[in-house]
């Protein structure tokens, strides 16, 4: 049975010290942070990092990252640290940038999936810095979800997948990012982003110099060239049951003009088709269209921080609406967190048209 711990300004304490005991006594714990919802435990004992696998069904060699309360943490774990690595800390902590760096002998080989490196994040809430601080250990703690499903931006994504697997899940309400971390690997040179999140390639080159981006869509703009997988990067991002079709473009009329063509090519197929829009996209279609084929606004193309932060909910109600398609928008900024959100558009996205 999974305990459901509503926090608010009164409980805070308790909660967390409840929480804190669960950790410390080997158990696992759901919890909010700025990205997405996390699942941890103690990042130290292999037993109980053995439970975040089975919760999950994640795939043994996929590495968990630990997230830390404090600078001194990180020397328990990670040795041979650079200096850049110090300055990103300076910059970005706590924040949604995950750093690889060499890891210590005192964390567990599952923890690193076998890997000489580990991932290392100062969250950016409360809730998680509280609790590393109380249960005393850094938290090994990776989205909570089931391994292939997204990542929850809510409490009730993590109950929809963990209900009876985990202790406990500390409802705090919605996650203020809704995507998961930037992770930048500093073992090699020049550093390497595996993962693009809400701290964006130019961020880190300011602070850092020259890096290398491998992440699907790095190279935007001919949006075919993928680079080759790193280590961490073997076990893909979110694919919906459901095929994805992605229509990118700068001109919303262009998009919604595409996204008409292919949901007239399926309904005439007999098939089921779901819509992924931005507002603008929407507003070139019909209400009555619109009501027929379930529709999931993301909000403005122009606010791609919006549309981050209810895209994993789009994706998982479309997901579980039995259709056909999903044909998603793929028109929204690329400044700011815009990078990110096309990214896991591309990573769901089995086809994907240009306009
Ligand atoms: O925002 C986040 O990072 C969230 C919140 C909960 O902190 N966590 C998260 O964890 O997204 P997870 O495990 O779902 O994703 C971590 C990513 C994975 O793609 C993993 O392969 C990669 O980071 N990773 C972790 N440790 C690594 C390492 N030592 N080397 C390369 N990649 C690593
Ligand atoms: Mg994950």
């Amino acid at each position: 049975e999974t305990r459901i711990l509503r926090v608010s300004e009164v409980n805070f304490d308790v909660i967390i010290d409840e929480a804190a005991e669960i950790i410390r006594k080997g158990g696992t714990v759901a919890f909010p942070t700025e990205t997405v919802y996390g699942l941890g435990a103690d990042g130290l004992n292999p037993d109980t990092v053995l439970k975040i696998f089975e919760a999950k069904e994640r795939p043994p060699g996929n590495p968990l990252s630990l997230l830390v309360h404090s600078r001194e943490d990180i020397k328990k774990v990670a040795k041979n640290i650079p200096e850049k690595a110090l300055l990103l800390m300076d910059t970005f902590w706590p924040g949604p940038l995950t750093i690889v760096l060499e890891k210590k002998d005192t964390v567990p080989e599952i923890t690193s999936g076998n890997l000489p490196t580990i991932g290392l994040r100062m969250p950016d809430h409360r809730i998680p810095l509280e609790l590393i601080k109380r249960a005393g250990t850094p938290l090994a703690a990776p989205s909570a979800n089931l391994s292939g499903k997204p990542s929850p931006s809510l409490a009730i994504h993590v109950l929809a997948d963990l209900a009876g697997r985990i202790d406990a899940v500390i409802d705090g309400g919605g996650t203020a990012i809704g995507l998961e971390s930037t992770v930048v690997d500093l073992t090699v040179e020049p550093p390497v982003v595996l993962r693009i999140g809400a701290v964006g390639i130019g961020e880190l080159e300011k602070v850092i110099g020259k890096i290398r981006p491998t992440y699907a869509g790095a190279e935007y703009g001919s949006g075919k060239l993928m680079p080759e997988k790193q280590a961490g990067q073997k076990y893909s991002h979110y694919t919906p049951n459901t095929q994805v079709v992605l229509v990118e473009g700068k001109s919303e009329e262009k998009v919604s003009e595409q996204i008409g063509i292919l949901l007239e090519e399926h309904v005439s197929k007999g098939q089921k088709a779901g819509l992924l829009l931005s507002d603008e996209t929407a507003g070139f279609f019909t209400a009555e269209e619109l009501n027929v084929h379930d529709c999931f606004l993301l909000g403005s193309r122009k606010e791609p921080e919006g549309a981050a932060k209810r895209l994993f909910e789009g994706l998982r109600t479309l997901d579980a609406a039995g259709l056909d398609v999903i044909l998603a928008d793929g028109s929204f900024s690329h400044s700011g967190l815009g990078a990110a959100l096309i990214n896991r558009l591309r990573e769901a996205a089995s086809v994907r048209h240009f306009v």
